[in-house]
């Protein structure tokens, strides 16, 4: 079984497995998509009504804008791998409770391991709070996060403003536009600290 289909099945085991009592408003669940070897993941809040009406993740608006934004930067949506916290729909698109962010927990940090990009972008303060609970949105969106984590691996984290809430917004889609644009260079910043990092560990053993 090669890395994509293991990928699959993971999804599969959670969608018995997952305790979310929003599984009996959903008509689906909506699992991560994209690339099991992806660099960078990128973790919404929950499905809306199109994601929860097709079962993959930012394909309304939100997602078009996305994928416009991905495009600025030379990556195609099949590069990468995008998820939510959440795995199903709140009803009216509700925020997600505490108790259905718990609930879920666990199959995000399973699939995050699994792939294990270089660095995980945080599309809005609701994913972003998750992680970093006392972090504002308005004060740390375009800035790259360096923390290790007890339960995942990666440890550079891209906090970002929600496609969905800058759609209409000027003046905050400009600044989501320019923060997504920092991605590459940040790409490479994290290439060269881990290039650093590995140099240091091998020169330890000599
Ligand atoms: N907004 C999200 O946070 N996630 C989606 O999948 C779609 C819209």
């Amino acid at each position: 079984m090669n890395k994509q289909e293991e990928l699959k099945k993971i999804h599969e085991k959670w969608f018995s497995q997952c305790k979310c009592e929003l599984k009996k408003t959903a008509t689906q669940p909506v699992p991560g998509n994209g690339s099991a070897h992806a660099k960078i993941v990128f973790i919404g809040e929950a499905p809306g009504k199109s994601e929860d009406e097709q079962g993959r993740p930012f394909v309304g608006a939100a997602g078009k804008f996305l994928a416009e934004m991905l495009e600025s930067i030379g990556l195609k949506r099949e590069e990468i791998y995008i998820t939510n916290i959440v795995k199903y729909r709140p009803p009216n698109n509700r925020d997600p409770l505490p108790e259905e962010k718990d609930a879920c927990r666990e199959w995000l940090i399973e699939e995050l391991n699994f792939i294990n990009p270089k660095l995980v972008v945080f599309l809005g303060r609701h994913s972003m709070n998750d992680f970093f609970p006392a972090e504002k949105i308005s004060a740390i969106h375009g800035k790259l996060l360096i923390k290790k984590f007890n339960k995942i691996e990666t440890k550079y984290f891209l906090p970002l403003y929600h496609p969905a809430a800058a759609l209409y917004n000027g003046g905050m889609r400009e600044t989501l536009t320019e923060d997504f644009k920092k991605i590459p260079k940040f790409l490479e910043k994290i290439k060269k600290q881990e290039n650093k990092i590995s140099l240091a560990s091998q020169n330890k053993i000599f």
